[in-house]
């Protein structure tokens, strides 16, 4: 059965995933209006779905229903626009003319074009699994500039459903994917990040149900960004319970010009029905990254070290070659020399653009510690900044323009650094120069690609200065692909101080994903359960550290801070030359102990047994094929607090599970009872328990 259909006599698409359906049509004025979003209908059904009326028709609304699959500001349209455009003359207006459509197996294309003046506008759909990725372009046929004052990627409407909530991220700092799930306000409700990455405050995606939602069921709709840079989707619930929403790259008052000839491409914004509640669509979501997004999803992740706890700024290569042999004894694979080893960098005020080993730190350049690193049998790897600069540095005095600034306005530092204008093609190219040497001549095997401040005076006098939104991350994608390319062995993991710039778009070009620079286990719980609502656990990097905590001053047993670690990709930053044998020996036990299950973890389906903003025994199962791995942690609580214990899910009731001490268990008394799993007294505890279907 093709994955995309089209009906003629009633001008109807439709898009088929396994469990979901989704359709649109043409209105009379060739208009794309949203049909079904949702269950399962064949395209027959699909044409049955009738216009309704607007409760409240009125010459003050827009008529009928039926929403706009891609709102375009003109007619009778009051809501959000997906499309602004202003043309030369001032009109704003867009009138459409059906200019046909193209569509393969899974992929969708829908021309239109405008009646009068030259902008065709093409909406793209493909079908991935239930997830459809929708993305728009915009092309001017005509010899005059266009204004783009916004250009969205899709939009979105719910089915008129008794009440609508928004699920979405909340964070900060050291405090990313906070998830926030509250009933949708009457209004609009924008969700938006204007740092010119997609941010620590709010993730880009945005998750609507009908208020009746659970972890296990319900209907669930939810959709994600593929961009790394600034953003804005707007959701609105109109007074007769409509529920719509856009969204693309770029945010309010940046706008573009689109030149004769020119294509305007946007992001993917994916959407993804699901009728098995919230696990089920993030099940859904990992499944799609690994399938559809990530470069090399069929790797397992090695066990990184990351120096910079340990050593912070005081990087040398006595230092480093000391922390390497210590993390390959525990068990590392990968050894990554993290920032302060370059130019005058040794605090955060200098140095930063300057990407040469410093002679006095490095005598013989990295060579030598890229040997130890390697006769140890690790990988070997570097931080990096690419696209910032500190005003003191060489580089900057070479070339003070640039840098993203405004004439006749300050340049604000933030964390003394300025933002390099990478929209420039000279400073792409340099970017890229630097790095291609720097991963060829030293053997590097992975870089870390980090990006610590906001933008801010986001300008570059005589260009259209709106431009640099958006060329400025397409032109750091075009430098991961082209590093990619040339050197295939090279992995990436991709950090905005932690988990600044987490989205689909960063996502196909890293392999994994620096969550947050808060190691602290207890509250990484809350990081981690946030991350997983849309991004795979294979792609999230977590380190174990050192205790207490550098950042919050806790403490917590090693087994826990490993036991929370090893949810994800595991790593080591702690100071271990400080650690005790015995701690050494524990970790390297650990270390082991992962390599063993990280096939269920990154590449299993996730099952989340317990939320812990509700509960302080968490927990968290894998399973893949017929292993199964839960990870259960409990944060210190008051006595005699009680909890309910965590049942199993995705097992197959009628099978038998043996567990790591041998004891085997009934598939049906697990789903039913959980693990019976019990810890005495009332501070830090955990335990990772294995099971194997043996029948
Ligand atoms: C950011 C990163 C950290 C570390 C520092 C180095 O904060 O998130 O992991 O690399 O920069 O300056």
């Amino acid at each position: 059965m093709p994955l995309v259909e089209h009906d003629p006599a009633h001008r109807l698409w439709l898009l088929r995933g396994p469990e979901s359906a989704y359709a649109f049509r043409l209105d009379a004025d060739d208009r794309p209006r949203h049909v079904h979003w949702g269950s399962p209908l064949t395209l027959s059904q699909a044409t049955q779905v009738t216009a309704r009326r607007n409760p409240a028709d009125s010459s003050f609304d827009e008529p009928g229903d039926e929403r706009q699959e891609l709102p375009a500001e003109g007619g009778a349209f009051f809501g959000v626009p997906a499309l602004a455009v202003r043309f030369e003359d001032g009109t704003s207006a867009l009138e459409w003319r059906y200019d046909g459509f193209a569509l393969d197996d899974d992929a969708l294309v829908v021309r239109l074009a405008d009646r009068h003046y030259s902008l065709k506008v093409s909406l793209y759909y493909r079908v991935r699994g239930d997830v459809v990725e929708r993305r728009t372009t915009l092309r001017n046929t005509g010899d005059e500039p266009i204004s783009l004052l916004r250009t969205d990627s899709a939009s979105w409407t719910l089915p008129r459903r008794d009440g609508a909530r928004l699920s979405r991220t909340s964070g900060a700092w050291s405090a990313e994917y906070g998830v926030l799930r509250e009933p949708l306000p009457v209004g609009e409700t924008t969700l938006t990040s204007r740092r010119g990455v997609s941010s620590h405050q709010v993730d880009p995606w945005v998750m609507l149900d009908a208020g009746d939602a659970t972890e296990t069921s319900g209907e669930v709709w939810s959709t994600a960004l593929a961009w790394s840079g600034s953003w804005r989707i707007t959701v609105e619930r109109t007074h007769t319970g409509r529920v719509t929403w856009t969204g693309g790259f770029g945010h309010e008052h940046v706008g573009w010009r689109l030149l004769p000839g020119e294509t305007w491409e946007t992001p993917v914004f994916a959407g993804l029905y699901a009728a098995d509640g919230f696990g089920g669509t993030s099940r859904r979501w990992h499944a799609y990254v690994r399938e559809f997004v990530q470069p090399h999803p069929d790797e397992l992740r090695p066990v990184v070290y990351n120096s910079w706890e340990a050593t912070g700024w005081d990087v040398d290569e006595r230092t480093e070659t000391e922390l390497a042999a210590a993390a390959a004894r525990v068990g590392a694979e990968l050894f990554v020399m993290d920032d302060g080893w370059f130019g005058a960098r040794t605090g955060d005020a200098a140095g930063l653009g300057d990407w040469v080993a410093d002679e006095e730190r490095f005598p013989g350049g990295l060579k030598p510690l890229a040997d130890a690193v390697h006769a140890h049998g690790m990988r070997f790897g570097l931080w990096v900044e690419p696209e910032m600069v500190n005003p003191d540095s060489d580089l900057y005095r070479a070339h003070p323009d640039w840098v993203l600034h405004m004439a006749n306005r300050e340049r604000t530092t933030l964390r003394n650094q300025l933002v390099l204008n990478f929209a420039r093609p000279d400073v792409a190219d340099w970017a890229h120069d630097w790095l291609d040497r720097l991963v060829g001549d030293h053997g590097i095997d992975y870089l870390k690609w980090d990006m610590n401040r906001a933008f801010t005076e986001a300008g570059w006098p005589g260009e259209d200065a709106g431009r640099v939104w958006v060329e400025h991350v397409r032109a750091v994608y075009r430098i991961l692909d082209r590093l990619r390319a040339d050197h295939p062995a090279l992995r990436i993991q991709g950090c905005a101080g932690g988990g600044g710039r987490t989205d689909l778009g960063i996502l196909a070009r890293t392999d994994e994903n620096w969550a947050s620079d808060n190691t602290d286990a207890a509250d990484r719980i809350t990081i981690q359960h946030g991350y997983g609502q849309i991004y795979p656990a294979g792609t999230m990097s977590a380190w174990v550290t050192d205790s207490p905590n550098p950042a919050t001053g806790r403490e917590a047993p090693l087994s826990f801070r490993f036991h929370v670690a090893m949810a994800g990709v595991l790593g080591l930053g702690g100071d271990l030359p400080r650690w005790s044998a015995g701690e050494l020996d524990e970790a390297a036990k650990l270390v082991a102990l992962y390599k063993e299950i990280r096939p269920v973890v990154q590449h299993g389906s996730l099952y989340r047994l317990a939320d812990p903003a509700t509960s302080a025994l968490t927990a968290v199962q894998y399973v893949l094929d017929d292993s199964v791995v839960v990870f259960l942690w409990r944060r210190p609580t008051e006595f005699a607090r009680p909890f309910t214990p965590p049942r199993l899910r995705g097992l197959d009731p009628a099978g038998r599970y043996r567990d790591q001490d041998g004891a085997v268990h009934d598939g049906a008394v697990l789903l039913c009872h959980g693990l019976g799993w019990d810890f005495p007294g009332s501070g830090y505890a955990s335990a990772v328990v294995r099971l194997t279907r043996v029948g």
